[in-house]
């Protein structure tokens, strides 16, 4: 993913990868190493890696958490002092205020960055993975969201200023209905569900996380597309004051996504506003944002204030940025390696996982091919990945 990405995909290859395999890539296409590996793999314990331009020159050296939360300290016991914490500090405010409340102690409460109100008459999905979730906390912490910064921690730790609301949403191009929308009356009277997807980053890791929201195309719908809309483009909110990686010039924002007009409108694309049962924290792409389980997680666009309906395939960031490591389709195929590493497994971030017996193999379309792949029928994607 750009320059940049290089710096996270390096955690990756740091983590899972012997030197050799990098450097002699996975593909036959001549490897695109920008990564000093030797130095990478030396310093991966503090979290050190180096970035360097197109050409091979060094750009700059940066830090980052390539430990996730609860590789650290195992969730239950994470919980328990947390718990107890919480119990004494409510003890202790129940006690000045001369209150007799009882100090709700339970253990398997997810811990909230920020307290949020919980999202009312969420509907139980019967399509959800049953497979282990993981942690609102890894879910919460773990962060592609270069909005923010470029580590992982970033956005959690980087955001807190950004504003979801009062939010509008242009709705532009080809469709009936189109115009500047109040997100809050767009969202009234929508039926929210929680679909636990499985999201497959491009970087080789993946979670299997609780999303709150609803079908992209019960939206979409209500713009009535016109016989014309072959495609559907999406736009990030470009707020340089609330998100400083904006600040410097590491995509060409704002951050754009694009979508098949019947990839838009199939049941699986969600668009969510909320995770765990609570909205979505900002590091999630509050107040909405785009989940497409069958593709790699760059698909899934975060704070959206843009839909563009047009009859042309949309420019997207990192297709255009590197054209030979991002297609457009982006779907998840073991087969087609990325140029620098091997998409055949992925390193899941789930709870009781440990970091060292994590890597399990990757399936097709993320595991939904027998919802989606009837989409892809006679496209290639070793050309149109
Ligand atoms: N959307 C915006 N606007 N900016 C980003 O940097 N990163 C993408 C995607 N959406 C990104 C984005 C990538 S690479 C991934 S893997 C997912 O968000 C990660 O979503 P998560 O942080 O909620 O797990």
């Amino acid at each position: 993913m750009g320059n940049l990405m290089r710096a996270t995909h390096a955690e990756v290859h740091g983590l899972n990868r012997r030197l050799p395999d990098r450097t002699s890539g996975h593909s036959g296409k001549k490897p695109r190493c920008l990564i000093d590996g030797a130095y990478t793999l030396q310093c991966q314990d503090l979290g050190l890696v180096r970035v360097f331009d197109h050409g091979g020159t060094p750009m700059r050296q940066r830090l980052f958490d390539p430990i996730i939360a609860s590789e650290i300290t195992p969730e239950s016991a994470y919980m328990q002092r947390r718990t107890l914490m919480k119990g004494l500090a409510a003890g202790l405010i129940a006690g000045l205020a001369g209150c007799e409340h009882e100090v709700e102690a339970k253990a398997e409460t997810p811990v909230l960055p920020t307290p949020k109100p919980e999202i009312p008459g969420l509907k139980t999905w019967p399509g959800s993975s049953r497979e282990t979730r993981t942690s609102f906390r890894d879910v919460t912490s773990y962060n592609n969201y270069y909005e923010f910064g470029t580590g992982k921690g970033d956005p959690a730790a980087r955001s807190a200023n950004f504003k979801p609301r009062p939010w509008t949403l242009e709705v532009a191009g080809e469709a009936e209905v189109t115009g500047r929308f109040d997100l809050d009356d767009l969202l009234k009277g929508m039926a929210f569900e929680e679909r636990i997807y499985r999201l497959r980053c491009v970087e080789a890791w993946s979670m299997v996380i609780p999303w709150n929201g609803f079908p992209l195309a019960s939206l979409l719908k209500r713009f009535k597309p016109t016989s014309k809309a072959k495609y559907v483009r999406f736009e990030t909110i470009e707020r340089p004051r609330e998100m400083p990686g904006q600040r410097s010039a590491i995509i060409d924002w704002p951050y754009r996504e694009g979508l098949r007009i019947d990839e838009a409108m199939h049941p699986l694309t969600l668009l969510a506003v909320g995770v765990y049962g609570r909205w979505l924290p900002n590091q999630n792409g509050a107040p909405l944002r785009l989940v497409v389980p069958w593709k790699y997680g760059f698909k899934s666009i975060k704070s959206i204030v843009k839909i563009h309906f047009s009859e042309t395939q949309p420019p997207t960031s990192w297709n255009v940025m590197a054209p030979d490591e991002y297609g457009f389709y982006a779907n998840v195929n073991s087969a087609v390696d990325h140029p620098r590493w091997s998409q055949a497994s992925e390193r899941r971030i789930a709870e009781g996982m440990s970091i060292f017996k994590a890597r399990i193999a990757t399936t097709s379309f993320n595991g939904y091919a027998e919802q989606v792949a009837a989409m892809y029928t006679g496209l290639d994607p070793q050309t149109l990945y």
